[in-house]
């Protein structure tokens, strides 16, 4: 084996090469001499340099195999010893012993579907002309199949069942005498031991090779076949033992060879070595040297030529699919791209960990789908999402935003509030830009707003106790952002709906800074004022600059609808709008405050509580500024440090309805007013204060 690959390296040299041919042509020489010098037997481990009489698709391939058939349809290939052999004592003119053992190997065709078989065959020519492919093997025709001067003796290897020559199945061995008709077969196996009870199957074409051996004994006229896989020794018991007198058939000098046919399924055939003998036993092959079949896969070149064809058919339109699907995976790539595509600037970098991913919140949301959808708050949708790596529930407003103006200020204010903690503020984590989209991420309250249980007539309504741990915690949140932080915030919008809940009903304020906003002239594309009407400070619509004192007294109306149940301002059935302080006014001023607390309730509440909730919130609520509690003095009412002051007469004068509108109105003549009792309609309000 060495040899071979110093062949291949040394193949280039010119004057290695004509050594080469020299010393491969007196090997030749000297084997073909050597077969013919004992004149009665050879052997071939394999058929490299060999001189072989080849016909049709016999050829010897570079390794040394022999192959019959070129995996073509209907071929026939031949492949006999060039010499002929004397089978008759020349003195008694008795048939000979003669033996022979080889390695064959049959490859199906396309699919598996078996083309036809392979002979061992001893013949008066060394050139089988007129002969046939498919069920003839190349032995035969049509004409002279079962004529007895063919002088024709073969061992077959059948892989087709053909019922004119009475084959027994499909894969089988069988001994032929001038005729296809065989004298003796069986199907393609061997006996594991002498008794001839255990046998094994064997399937003739399934690329394997397989040996058989061929004894033939002259004086009892027994002829014998044996098969087996080829790594396995000889069986015991031969496969086929038949008596048959072949004086009258083989003639004094017969040649030996083998043959094999295809029909309308291609498939190959090979002889991997060969040994011969007349008047002796064949050589033992020595499997070692034996060439070795190509793999499969190179091997049905059957497949590999229809593939072929396929291919030249298929190729054009594998690209175009190729190509096809590649430019729609190209488009989809760009598509979501664009999907996903953020704005981010340089001066965004230092905001960096409050920066979410865009395709991450797409992720967490389900794609904004309407399932995850808890709210159309006054910016935007809120939806409900779940972030892919920390599996943390978030809340993800999308606020619309057209303009890049002021968008630097804003982020920066986003990311101080980020900083913001406080156990009743809803935590801002981080936010996300996009052209013309700003996504605002907070932790998910899974109670939602405050506002779904208090008003109208609620599935679940909130007890005292709860409405006042919510309305002590929202004022304590108000203290930290006005007092505590180290810049003072102002929220912009208290109210119920802006207070959340958590899983244990713990009130949190929420949606602070975006009030703000709306002041920067961003183009939001809400018609909105700043802020809800009913909770804004008349002094709002004078100078339009929120103050401390502008969230206490939206503080005060969130006091009063949580205590009343009612929101600030409600229009009756009959038309008439009722405005909340007012009515709460009437019953302080009737003395029995008490009369104006939530129905909801029932008996179960704290009238101490109440009443100081009440008051607080008229007080809260107080049209002239200055006269408003701050959120520290507040706080310290809603703990009990400070009791609350007293309601002078001239806040009854300034809370009464009728009066105080006039009072306004007089003050106001440009008519800048938000105030409940002024309620316009959104065309009379400044432009200024809507987008
Ligand atoms: C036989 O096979 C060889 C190599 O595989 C190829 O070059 C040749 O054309 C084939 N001959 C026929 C008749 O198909
Ligand atoms: C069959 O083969 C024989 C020779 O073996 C030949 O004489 C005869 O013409 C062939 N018949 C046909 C139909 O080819
Ligand atoms: C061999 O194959 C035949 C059918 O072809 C089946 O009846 C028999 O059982 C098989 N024997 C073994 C040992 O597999
Ligand atoms: C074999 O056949 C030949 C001629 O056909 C005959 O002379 C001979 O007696 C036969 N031998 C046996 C053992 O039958």
């Amino acid at each position: 084996m060495d040899w071979v690959n110093e062949e291949r390296r040394r193949s280039q040299d010119p004057i290695f090469h004509r050594f080469l041919a020299s010393f491969l042509l007196l090997a030749t020489q000297i084997a073909a001499a050597a077969a013919s010098s004992s004149g009665s037997s050879f052997v071939f481990n394999g058929f490299r340099g060999a001189s072989l009489s080849l016909n049709g698709g016999g050829t010897i391939e570079s390794n040394g195999l022999l192959r019959l058939t070129n995996f073509t349809k209907n071929e026939v290939g031949h492949a006999f010893f060039p010499n002929p052999f004397v089978f008759l004592n020349s003195s008694s003119s008795e048939l000979l012993s003669f033996s022979t053992s080889f390695v064959f190997a049959i490859f199906p065709g396309y699919e598996d579907i078996s083309s036809h078989g392979i002979a061992f065959a001893i013949t008066p020519s060394n050139k089988l002309t007129d002969v046939l492919p498919s069920q003839h093997l190349g032995l035969f025709n049509f004409t002279n199949n079962g004529d007895p001067s063919n002088h024709i003796v073969a061992v077959e290897l059948d892989t087709i069942q053909n019922r004119e020559f009475e084959d027994i199945n499909d894969n089988h061995v069988g001994i032929d005498v001038n005729s296809l008709t065989s004298i003796s077969s069986a199907p393609a196996s061997f006996y594991l031991d002498s008794s001839g009870l255990q046998y094994e199957n064997l399937s003739l074409i399934n690329g394997e090779p397989m040996r058989v051996w061929v004894d033939y004994d002259g004086k009892g006229m027994v002829l014998n076949v044996t098969l087996a896989p080829m790594i396995n020794p000889k069986p015991e018991r031969p496969l086929l033992s038949s008596k048959v007198n072949l004086s009258s058939v083989v003639l004094n000098n017969m040649y030996v060879g083998f043959a094999a046919a295809t029909g309308a399924a291609a498939g190959s055939h090979y002889v991997l070595g060969w040994s011969f003998s007349v008047n002796g036993k064949a050589e033992e092959l020595n499997l070692s040297q034996l060439p070795s079949l190509p793999t499969k896969e190179a091997e049905d070149t059957t497949t590999e030529k229809k593939t072929t064809q396929l291919w030249i058919i298929l190729l054009p339109i594998v690209i175009f699919i190729v190509l096809f699907i590649a430019s729609i995976g190209i488009v989809h790539l760009i598509k979501t791209k664009k999907k996903f595509a953020e704005v981010v600037e340089d001066w965004e970098t230092e905001y960096g960990p409050h920066r979410f991913s865009y395709k991450d919140l797409y992720r967490a949301t389900e794609g904004f789908s309407d399932e995850n959808l808890l709210g159309n708050g006054g910016f935007g949708g809120v939806y409900k999402g779940r972030l892919p790596k920390s599996k943390l529930e978030i809340a993800v407003k999308r606020i619309s935003h057209d303009s890049r103006q002021g968008m630097k200020e804003f982020v920066a204010e986003i990311a101080s509030i980020g900083r913001l903690r406080h156990r009743n503020l809803v935590q801002l984590l981080g936010y996300c830009r996009r052209r013309g989209e700003l996504l605002l991420v907070y932790d998910y309250m899974p109670n939602s707003s405050l506002e779904k249980y208090i008003f109208d007539r609620p599935e679940k309504t909130l007890n005292w106790s709860q409405r006042f741990k919510i309305i002590r915690g929202i004022a304590a949140a108000l203290l930290y952002l006005h007092e505590e932080w180290e810049q003072v915030v102002i929220h912009r919008d208290i109210k119920a709906s802006n207070v959340l809940l958590d899983a244990e009903f713990n009130g949190k304020l929420g949606d602070f800074g975006l009030a703000r906003l709306h002041d920067r002239g961003s183009n939001l594309q809400t018609t909105r004022v700043v802020g809800t009407l009913g909770y804004l400070a008349p002094e709002l619509s004078r100078t339009g600059k929120s103050t401390t004192s502008s969230d206490v007294f939206g503080f005060g109306a969130f006091l009063l609808e949580v205590a009343c149940g009612k929101r600030p301002i409600e229009l009756k059935t009959s038309g008439i709008e009722m405005v909340l302080v007012d009515w709460v006014m009437d019953f302080l001023r009737e003395g029995e405050i008490l009369e104006a607390r939530d129905r909801k309730l029932g008996t179960v509440y704290s009238a101490e509580e109440m009443e100081l909730v009440l008051r607080l919130g008229l007080i809260c609520s107080h049209p002239a500024p200055s006269a408003r509690p701050s959120m520290r003095q507040v706080v310290q009412v809603l703990e009990g440090e400070v009791a609350l002051p007293d309601i002078s007469e001239d806040d009854f004068y300034v809370f009464d309805s009728s009066s105080r509108r006039n009072k306004i109105l007089m003050d106001e003549s440009s008519s800048n007013s938000c105030t409940a009792a002024s309620y316009p309609s959104l065309s009379d309000l400044p432009l200024s204060r809507i987008n």
